[in-house]
């Protein structure tokens, strides 16, 4: 996308007639939101994920669990839109990991797919809203990016790319230079892809690091018109960082189609994959033959997922049904649907995240749709409460930030040592 003189002014000019505020905050990359709420043990995060200029919003977590939005940071990047025929709707990237915090690395990293760069922050240690960019954004090794996983140290970082070149690349954190490019691990995933991205079936959805730290793993969806199964790309991680030349290919079990989000079932070496064909894929990573695939009877689609330490459990949130559904897995990786918590039709419940704050867990859902964030205590397994519904759009208008339901993505939180 070009950008002219005369675009950029009549942004600025749109921005302004919509806030009534001064156009100066645009300039400096900054939007102040709230004052500090004065409690905050940690920040959640998310992307605007706007096509003329991308942002990450940064709220406060107070130590009661619940947000309050502070400020929106330029990434330097632009967002962008899959091509989902048209419909234009929420979860622009197809994708889960669009922005990520590091705890080790005190740093935070997001995506822009619409400039194919990656932009690298450091993270206050002690008002962890007040980001900093550390250099320029650096191109992602490909198109389209929309996921990165930090290594467990948060010195390394890597990105799937989605686009017409479709690769995965990683990068060495510096957190004075910024990310550097790390050798023998630009990898093509050999797609038949566009920029953007077509989808949501036949798009790259998320990429983790395996809990032993020794394998990439990036997760791509197939397509149910054609009945290709999708599957996971496993690439080995050399001793020098490096990763194999080709992947190997991991299929769901049996019914499992559209593998999407991937949390780690610790101690198991297997992968829970949501699947919005079905539910969810348990896919045993070890070559034996536990994989499964499990329904969730009433679901739409079920797309991103994340790991409870409190209540042992797992969250899975379906764009269609609006509906976060629990999930366990017990020692012989049998799955099971726990319970589900409606939260609200329509609000298209997408990216999500599970924060520790002392001896509670709290469940931050992005609900793009109704530009809210729902907020959920964990309290036990099979005992979640809803405890704050946090809007979006009106502090955003009232700082002169645009976001829209169709481009909001990504979630991520960091807490305080
Ligand atoms: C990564 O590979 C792609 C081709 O697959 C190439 O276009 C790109 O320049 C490479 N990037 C780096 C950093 O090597
Ligand atoms: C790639 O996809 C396009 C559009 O679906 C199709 O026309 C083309 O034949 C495909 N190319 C290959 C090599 O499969
Ligand atoms: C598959 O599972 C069966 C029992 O369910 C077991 O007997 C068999 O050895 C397993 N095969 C592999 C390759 O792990
Ligand atoms: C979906 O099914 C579960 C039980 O399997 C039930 O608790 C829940 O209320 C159902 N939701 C809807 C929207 O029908
Ligand atoms: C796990 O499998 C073992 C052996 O098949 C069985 O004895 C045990 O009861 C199973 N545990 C659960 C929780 O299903
Ligand atoms: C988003 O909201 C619109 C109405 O504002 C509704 O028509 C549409 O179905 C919603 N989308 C989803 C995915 O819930």
């Amino acid at each position: 996308m070009k950008l002219s003189i005369t675009s950029i002014l009549a942004a600025l000019l749109l921005a302004f007639v919509a806030s009534g505020k001064p156009i100066t905050n645009a300039k400096k990359g900054r939007m102040r939101m709230n004052p500090p709420s004065g409690s905050s043990v940690g920040s959640a995060y998310f992307l605007t994920n706007e096509p003329d200029g991308n942002f990450v919003v940064a709220a406060d977590i107070g130590s009661d669990g619940k947000l309050t939005l502070r400020q929106a940071i330029s990434t330097r990047g632009l967002g962008s839109h899959g091509n989902d025929g048209g419909a234009n709707g929420p979860d622009a990237l197809f994708s889960q990991g669009s922005v990520k915090a590091s705890a080790a690395g005190q740093v935070l990293a997001a995506v822009n797919a619409g400039s194919n760069t990656i932009s690298l922050f450091s993270i206050d240690s002690t008002d962890p809203t007040n980001l900093q960019i550390i250099g320029d954004p650096v191109g992602s090794g490909g198109e389209f990016p929309v996921s990165l996983a930090f290594n467990k140290a948060g010195d390394s970082l890597c990105a799937l790319n989605g686009g017409e070149v479709n690769s995965v690349s990683c990068f060495k954190v510096d957190k004075t230079k910024g990310l550097a490019p790390l050798s023998g691990t630009n990898r093509s995933l050999k797609l038949n892809q566009t920029t953007p991205a077509a989808g949501p079936a036949g798009s790259v959805s998320h990429v983790v690091f395996s809990e032993d730290g020794k394998q990439l793993i990036a997760s791509i969806k197939g397509d149910p018109t054609t009945k290709t199964s999708g599957f996971l790309a496993t690439f080995d991680i050399s001793a020098d960082g490096s990763l194999s030349q080709d992947f190997q290919t991991i299929f769901p079990a049996q019914g499992g189609l559209l593998p999407f989000s991937m949390t780690v079932i610790e101690g198991k070496n297997a992968i829970l994959a949501t699947d919005p064909a079905m539910g969810f894929d348990i896919i045993d990573l070890s070559g034996g033959n536990k994989s499964s695939v499990v329904a969730i009877n009433n679901q739409s689609a079920t797309c991103w997922s994340s790991f409870s330490p409190k209540t042992g459990n797992f969250y899975l949130t379906d764009i269609g049904t609006s509906q976060v559904t629990e999930v366990n897995i017990d020692n012989n990786l049998t799955g099971t649907v726990v319970k589900q918590y409606a939260q609200g039709s329509g609000s298209a419940t997408i990216d999500n995240d599970i924060a520790t704050v002392g001896n509670n867990d709290f469940l931050y859902v992005l609900s793009p749709n109704v530009t809210a964030i729902n907020v959920l205590a964990l309290n036990a397994p099979g005992n979640a409460q809803n405890i704050q519904k946090v809007d979006i759009a009106g502090p955003a208008k009232a700082a002169g930030l645009t976001v829209s339901a169709s481009q909001l993505q990504g979630f991520t939180s960091f807490i305080k040592k």
